[in-house]
Order: structure tokens, then sequence, then C-alpha cells
């Protein structure tokens, strides 16, 4: 049970360096928050700042309506599973994850059920006589991931807990903590630099750089409207196909020009059209929101010269040259009927209902 708010909130080192400027973040009880964003953006600094491991320089933030800038962490009922684990190096697995259900004068059988039970979840109970020095570096972020999950707190902070997991137990653990969140119904805040781990956990997602927010979310929202060029980039595998170029309005249709190619799109309203300053524009086309038709005598048609298939299994992407005069690839992800095109031109239509358009100047959504 917590709700936190920042409330205006900077950190700065002694350095001068301003890590968080003027964050707002309202986090709702019982929700899972994912801080998301490339390395160094300041998610860490945020999460410990909850922890109360570092100091808040301006601003205030607080649980359940009460500031708790000066409140030392143990006082804060959390608990956190840290990046860099944290482990007691000369207590043994089952210490490490009992350590604090002891301190809290739990009774020998709870501890054991508690830990048996987490240790089984995280698949380490071979291991629960090791010390971390005889551990790998996933088996130790799962002792720190066991160490948490005994408790009972009021919030839970977990900073890239599954990092160093293979691919396929990334995946089992992913629906572990899913799961976790769902049994304990309790505040999740939960930091990576992993969009598809953003994606698949969080009720809301807080995308960051530089020390800034640049939007909040649910996963669908901050996937399916971007609101600027850089969020667009971040989410999303293969990264969103930016084309740029200009755009001017004829017979009430917008119509997008560069070099290379022009493109009528139908159905697209621009809220920011009048107000535009300059019509220069990076269109931004996720992989999927293309239609492959099979020649070019369909109206609206685009084509281009295939480079390579790339088969993912279930479907594949195709990468081709759309634009001649840029040296940069598009990726287009079609069904597995297109596995042996890998010769010759691609002709597609533009889902233009899921088109992106930015103003190449501001970077911002147009939409
Ligand atoms: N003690 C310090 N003095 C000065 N700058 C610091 C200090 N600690 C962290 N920073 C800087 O603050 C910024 C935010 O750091 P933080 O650890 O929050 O990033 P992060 O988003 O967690 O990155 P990563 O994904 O690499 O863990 C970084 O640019 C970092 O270099
Ligand atoms: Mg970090």
């Amino acid at each position: 049970m917590a709700h936190i708010q920042f409330h205006q909130v900077k950190k700065f080192y002694p350095n001068g360096f301003v890590a968080i400027d003027n964050l707002n973040l309202e986090i709702y009880d019982n929700e899972f928050l994912v801080l998301l964003g490339p390395s160094g953006c300041g998610k860490s600094t945020t999460l410990n700042m909850i922890a109360g491991l570092e100091d808040i320089s301006e601003g205030t933030l607080s649980f359940n309506g009460q500031v708790i800038n000066d409140v030392p962490p143990d006082k804060r009922d959390i608990a956190m599973v840290f990046q860099s684990y944290a482990l007691y190096p000369h207590k043994t697995v089952y210490d490490n994850i009992a350590f604090g259900l002891k301190m809290r004068k739990f009774s020998d059988q709870e501890i054991k059920l508690l830990v048996m039970d987490a240790a089984k979840r995280l698949e380490i109970t071979s291991l629960l006589e090791r010390r971390p020095g005889q551990l790998s570096g996933g088996q130790r972020q799962r002792v720190a991931l066991g160490r948490a999950m005994v408790r009972k707190p009021s919030a839970f902070l977990m900073d890239e807990p599954l990092s160093n997991l293979d691919a396929s137990l990334r995946i089992s653990m992913r629906a572990e903590i899913k799961q976790l969140h769902q049994n304990m119904k309790t505040t999740f805040i939960y930091v990576t630099h992993d969009q598809a781990e953003a994606l698949t956990l969080a009720d809301r997602i807080v995308v960051m750089k530089d020390g800034q927010i640049l939007q909040i979310g649910t996963p669908d929202e901050i996937y399916e409207h971007p609101n600027n060029i850089f969020v667009a980039s971040f989410l999303g595998v293969p990264q969103i196909n930016l084309i740029e170029g200009k755009i001017h309005e004829e017979n009430s249709q917008i119509i997008f020009q560069n070099s290379d190619f022009t493109i009528p799109l139908p159905d697209l309203h621009l809220k920011q059209f009048d107000s535009l300053s300059s019509p220069n524009v990076t269109l931004g086309i996720r992989a999927e929101d293309i239609i492959p038709v099979s020649s070019a005598d369909h109206p609206h048609v685009l084509s281009c010269q295939i480079k390579s298939v790339l088969p993912i299994g279930s479907d594949q992407f195709l990468e081709t040259q759309f634009q001649v005069n840029s040296p940069k690839s598009c990726f287009f992800r079609v069904g597995k009927e297109y596995r042996n095109t890998s010769e010759g031109s691609f002709h597609f239509q533009l889902n233009t209902n899921r088109l992106h358009v930015f103003d190449t100047q501001t970077s911002q959504s147009m939409r």
C-alpha cells in the first residue's frame, strides 16, 4: 500500500551535475510502474530517492500524502532489488534470503516456508547452501530477487533485476514477477532499459532521458502514440523507420515528399498542421504498419528493393532499400509467404491510420 508522489524534485550531485531535473510523477497504489530509458538517464537515481538511499536536492517526495524527504530507508517499508545485487558475501543463499525475515523476528518455521517457496519459484533450490561468490551473475540476481520477494513491503523497487539472465530465463522470470505483483497487491516500481520488458510488465511506463520524463502512459499509449521521435525509436524492434521530407496540402489531402518519392497520405489528420512553422517532417513507419500488395498497380503503392530477408520463425523482416538517396535500410514485417523473395521489388501500401508524423525541427509528434 503506497501512493508515491514526486513534486518538482531535483537531484544534483556535488560536482554540479543535474541527474534529475524537475521530476513530477504520481505512482498509484498497487500499480506496476516501469521507469524506462537509456543508460545514465536517471532511472536508478529516481529509484534510490524512493528508497531513501539518495538525498533529494529540491522538491518533495511523499508516501501516502506524507512528505518523507528526511525519513531514513529502514522506516520506509520498501523492499529493493539492486542493480548490483548487494548480497551478503559471507552468508549462504538461504541466509541471504532469510535475513530480512530474521530481523523482523519471524519464526524459523515461517522463514523456512517462505525461503523454500521463493527458491522454488526462482529455480535456485539446489543453490541454497552456496555463498554468493560461488554463483553466476544470473543466479545472484535471482537470490537478490528472492530476498525481496519473501517480504511484504508497501512498495517493491527493482533495478534491472533480470539484466543478467539468459533470454529464456528472463521470459519466465518476467511471468514470475507479474504473478508476484498480482499476488502481493502492492506498488511495484521497476527500472529497465529493455523496452520489451517494459511493454510486457507495466501498467504504466515512464520514458526518461537526460534526467527528464519524456512521456508517461500505458504500454499501448506509449507504443501507439509516442509523443516524440526519441520515444518512438526507443520502443519497438526493429526500430521504427524514420523518413525525412516535407509535407504540403493538395485538394485537402496531405502529401509527403522527399527526393526519393511522393506519398499521398489519405485520411491523415494532423492536429498541428496549420501552425506548423516549417513543413519539414519525419515520417515514422513501424515495421508492421504496411500492407504488402502483389503488384505496383494498386492505388498509392510504394515499391522498394529487398536487400535481405530475415526470418524470425513466426514471420519475417525484410530489409529494404526504400530511400534510394539514403544508405539507411528500412525494415518491414511480412508473413511467411514472402520467404523466398530475397531479390527484386517489394510493393506495399502504408497503413496511414497508424503512421507517425513528427515535426523534424522539434521532434514532437504532430498527430
Ligand atoms: N555520485 C555521482 N556524481 C555525479 N554524477 C553522478 C553520480 N552518480 C550518478 N551520477 C550521474 O547521474 C546520471 C544518472 O545516473 P543513474 O545511475 O540514475 O542512471 P541510470 O539511468 O540508472 O543508468 P544505467 O541504465 O546505466 O544504470 C548519470 O549520468 C550518472 O553519471
Ligand atoms: Mg541504473
